[in-house]
């Protein structure tokens, strides 16, 4: 690459950043050219392309944005996350949401619980984890876990279920023992979700800007934790007006504790830090 190219040029810059925006909701400021400029470098390397000029021409030419988007959005989405992360939620959900939305559930249809934009799988995992303790098998209760992303390179990592040794450190060690398989090579540093809690978990990809999330029920608990801080506000209130309307009457929508949706048009009411309810009766 030379050092004319080592750069993306401002008006590719425009262009992408409108193309992520437009596809995936997700607000690049200018202070996120680097971070751009890294992450497409080896996008560069897997196509052998030699510039980021060479390769807006491929992204915006006849078949680049069919065969290159899904690649480009996973290059630009960010995917930290943890087991047990925000614990307070796990704690409200295990003593106060589920006994509860047991309690209503005299059909005893199985509950749905979603994790929107669960990254790599700490979140369903947890989630699945939680459920399984307040829920044991012989109560009759069943329950499934829905774990959903923009991003196919996390959704193929979380679908695997293999963690490292410190990834899975925030999940007690009682926990671990009971969930996780440690490999038969001892000096592995890896451990695997085990198949009874990867069964409960579906992951599919669903990106918040598609018109119909095409969901074949509505969910009881919404988990969408900080994945709204990536979009601007009027779009932060479409996702969440999008994802009240999945949510059953009386269910549970739980964001990132540095997320807010004070003031927002939604039939939501504030029940705890991050945490919401649907109103009752709103759809
Ligand atoms: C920081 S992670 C949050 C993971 C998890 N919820 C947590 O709190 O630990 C944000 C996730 O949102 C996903 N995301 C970003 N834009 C999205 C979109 N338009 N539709 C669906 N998911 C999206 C990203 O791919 C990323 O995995």
């Amino acid at each position: 690459m030379s050092a004319r190219d080592e750069s993306i040029s401002n008006a590719d810059f425009a262009r992408l950043r409108s193309l992520i925006y437009e596809q995936s909701g997700i607000n690049l400021n200018a202070d996120k050219k680097t971070m751009l400029e890294l992450r497409i470098k080896r996008r560069l390397r897997s196509l052998h392309l030699d510039s980021f000029g060479e390769y807006c021409d491929y992204l915006f030419g006849p078949h680049g944005l069919k065969e290159e988007i899904v690649h480009l959005l996973d290059a630009v989405s960010t995917n930290k996350t943890d087991f047990f992360r925000e614990p307070e939620h796990f704690e409200f959900l295990a003593q106060k949401a589920i006994p509860e939305l047991m309690a209503r559930n005299a059909s005893g249809r199985p509950l749905l619980v979603w994790s929107a934009g669960c990254s790599t799988g700490e979140e369903p995992y947890t989630l699945a984890i939680v459920l399984s303790e307040c829920i044991p098998a012989n109560t009759g209760f069943r329950f499934r876990v829905l774990a959903t992303d923009l991003s196919t390179t996390v959704l193929t990592k979380a679908s695997r279920g293999v963690f490292s040794r410190e990834v899975v450190r925030p999940v007690s060690a009682d926990l671990q023992r009971k969930y996780f398989l440690r490999s038969r090579d001892r000096a592995s540093n890896l451990v695997r979700v085990v198949p009874e809690l990867r069964k409960l978990v579906e992951f599919r990809r669903l990106n918040f800007m598609d018109g119909d999330f095409g969901l074949p029920q509505k969910a009881d608990v919404i988990f969408c934790r900080n994945v709204l801080i990536y979009f601007d506000r009027a779009t932060q209130e479409k996702i969440m007006q999008k994802l009240a309307h999945q949510l059953v009457p009386s269910g549970y929508a739980f964001v990132g504790h540095s997320e807010t949706l004070h003031d927002m048009d939604l039939p939501l009411v504030p029940v705890a830090p991050a945490l919401y309810r649907k109103a009752n009766g709103r759809n």
